[in-house]
């Protein structure tokens, strides 16, 4: 079974990563998490450690003893590291190389495919900025699930839904499978 680094983002959809932490697990999978900032304000830590069965990350420089440099040894043996909700903020620190915390340290050491799962407000999902560093990740050979059309957290209905948890575990075990996007 494989070792999955989930990396989770400060976006309304986040609450829906402890379902994909815990039915990835459920697969027989390890899963590490590693929450940013502004995740920590939608989902705690001691949720998705306690689906996940291991400690959960936040911080690049206050990690566990055996973790000391985290984005190193944390993505070193990663199968396949998957983002679920991905925010605006993330797509474009990914895009643009920027290492300011722990997920995207992470997110440049890793060199196993990685699954993006966008989530977001219509308007900020058809921005040109957004949908250009979709692009430029997408190019580089990054694996995107969604987003979908449906009811948003901000109360309307358009395209920027989250995909479901288990739609996004499909594609996790077809990207194992296959080894990605080529
Ligand atoms: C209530 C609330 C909901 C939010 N939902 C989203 C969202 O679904 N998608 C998104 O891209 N940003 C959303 N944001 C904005 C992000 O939280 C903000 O851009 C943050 O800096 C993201 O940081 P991160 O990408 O490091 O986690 C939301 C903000 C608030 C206050």
């Amino acid at each position: 079974m494989a070792e999955i680094l989930l990396g989770v983002t400060g976006g309304a959809a986040a609450f829906k990563a402890v379902s994909v932490a815990s039915l990835l697990r459920k697969s027989g999978h390890t899963v590490n998490c590693i929450l940013t900032k502004a995740a920590t304000e939608f989902v705690t830590s001691v949720q998705l450690s306690s689906v996940s069965g291991t400690p959960c990350y936040t911080d690049l420089f206050s990690s566990p003893a055996e973790n000391s440099i985290p984005h190193i040894t944390l993505t070193e043996n990663a199968d396949l590291m998957v983002i679920v909700p991905a925010t605006a903020h993330f797509l474009a620190r990914a895009a643009h190389g920027l290492a300011d915390d722990l997920l995207t340290t992470s997110f440049l050491a890793c060199s196993a495919p990685v699954l993006i799962a966008p989530a977001m407000n219509t308007r900020m999902w058809n921005n040109p900025a957004v949908q250009a560093n979709v692009k430029i990740l997408y190019s580089r050979g990054i694996s995107f699930a969604g987003p979908v059309s449906g009811s948003l957290a901000c109360g309307t209905t358009g395209e920027g839904r989250m995909v479901e948890p288990a739609d996004i575990v499909e594609v996790c075990a077809e990207i194992l499978k296959t080894g990605g996007k080529k």
